[in-house]
């Protein structure tokens, strides 16, 4: 495998997330090359501010950089399709934001694409990567909580809670015609998915939007700023605040899950409990380096992230040794170590160890069953075509 210091990135986006991308390719050794804004100014101020080399005029630009063999889409949800097809088009490997795109049509058209091109393909779901999901992922996998049956849980924020608040993910051309569970609950299906290993068949969807009107700010509005505009436009809001959902799993295992972005108090909590036949396993994002386990017939444990007591998944995506606290930024890093171990390669793996297209894909395919649920009015079925 190549040195990943001989392997060039740029990156398309610098508002929140991007930001987090230069700084874990750049910890792991990659070198990033330029970023891509809304604007070549824009792009120019970033790349300065960020000490990035250049900023690049357009997608065109950054494509005809031959140093670039890996590109991050961080952009706003409706650019990420044709962005990405143009980045496979190049021959170049892609990492991409979730949700991988605005629709199912779109993500599975990604799938094909990124098939025929060979390329690395992979969709930043990084919260699989904090170390104790990776080790719950493994324990689930080795049967040490005996058959899943129940699963449950939330992701809650608040950055949303006013009516004031504003951001593009607000509007459906720009973020999608679901917003919480496009946004935060994908996050949510994927990782439960990935930790228990079974893909959800079936759901019953109830979504409700609390705030009809928002007061957009007449200028524009970075992702989890707290400023607030004088001048603002009326806003009838067509996505949902809160989705709860009721999930069948393919092996039978049923569950629930509430999100929500207008949680007061909760910045960014994520939670899950994983109730099998002989044990479970409970985790919050909120406190990352905590896993509760349950147990009928002993005393229940807290298993504090440490290598040296974890599985091979979980002592492989820690840095830090035990009692030194792990976050956010840290899975980034341990995600694009596996996805760049493949890049390194060449090529895919037959099984790669993070999300891929194909995993995106899979989470659109369930959010149309989710949409369609909450129209109707009943349980859904998640509709998966062949090339699955
Ligand atoms: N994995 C995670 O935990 C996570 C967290 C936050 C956001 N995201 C995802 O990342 C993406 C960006 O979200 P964000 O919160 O960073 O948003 P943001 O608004 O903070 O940043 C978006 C960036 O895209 C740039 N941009 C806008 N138009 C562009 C264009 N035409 N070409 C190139 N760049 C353009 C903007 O200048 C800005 O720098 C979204 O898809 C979102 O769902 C993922």
């Amino acid at each position: 495998m190549r040195p990943l210091t001989e392997i060039g990135a740029a990156v398309i986006g610098s508002g929140f997330i991007g930001t987090v991308h230069i700084e874990a390719l750049r910890r792991m050794g990659v070198h990033v090359h330029g970023v891509l804004g809304s604007s070549p100014e824009r792009a120019a101020a970033r790349a300065d501010e960020l000490g990035v080399s250049r900023g690049y005029a357009s997608l065109a630009d950054l494509l005809d950089d031959d140093r670039v063999e890996v590109v991050h889409v961080t952009s706003p949800n409706h650019l990420h399709h044709p962005q990405v097809r143009e980045i496979l088009y190049a021959g170049r490997h892609v990492v991409c934001e979730k949700p991988l795109a605005m629709s199912s049509e779109e993500s599975g058209d990604l799938v094909r694409l990124a098939t025929e091109s060979g390329r690395v393909n992979a969709v930043n779901f990084n919260i699989r990567f904090y170390p104790l999901n990776q080790h719950a992922h493994e324990m689930v996998a080795d049967g040490a909580l005996g058959d899943v049956r129940l699963v449950t849980g939330r992701y809650f924020q608040d950055w949303l809670l006013l009516e004031t608040d504003w951001n593009w993910r607000l509007e459906p051309d720009r973020g999608g015609a679901l917003r919480a569970v496009g946004d935060i609950g994908s996050h949510w299906l994927d990782l439960l998915t990935f930790i228990t290993g079974h893909r959800i068949v079936s759901v019953m969807a109830d979504l409700a939007t609390f705030i009809p009107t928002r007061r957009q700010p007449a200028g524009s509005v970075e992702t989890f700023s707290t400023e607030r505009a004088t001048e603002t436009v009326d806003r009838a809001i067509e996505t949902e605040d809160t989705a709860t959902i009721l999930i069948r799993f393919e092996n039978g295992a049923r569950g629930t899950v509430a999100i929500s972005q207008l949680s007061p108090g909760r910045k960014n909590s994520l939670q899950y409990e994983i109730d099998g036949s002989d044990a479970a396993a409970f985790w919050d994002s909120e406190q990352p380096d905590q896993l509760w386990i349950g147990h009928r017939e002993r005393s229940n444990e807290i298993l504090i992230r440490n290598p040296a007591l974890m599985g091979a998944a979980g002592r492989g995506a820690s840095a830090l040794p035990a009692g030194h606290v792990e976050g956010f930024a840290d899975t980034f890093r341990s995600l694009f170590r596996a996805i760049y171990a493949d890049i390194g390669a060449g090529t895919p793996a037959e099984r790669p160890t993070y999300p891929t297209f194909a995993d995106g894909h899979d989470e659109m395919l369930v959010c149309d069953a989710i949409a369609a649920s909450a129209r109707d009015g009943r349980w859904t079925d998640v509709v998966r075509e062949d090339f699955q």
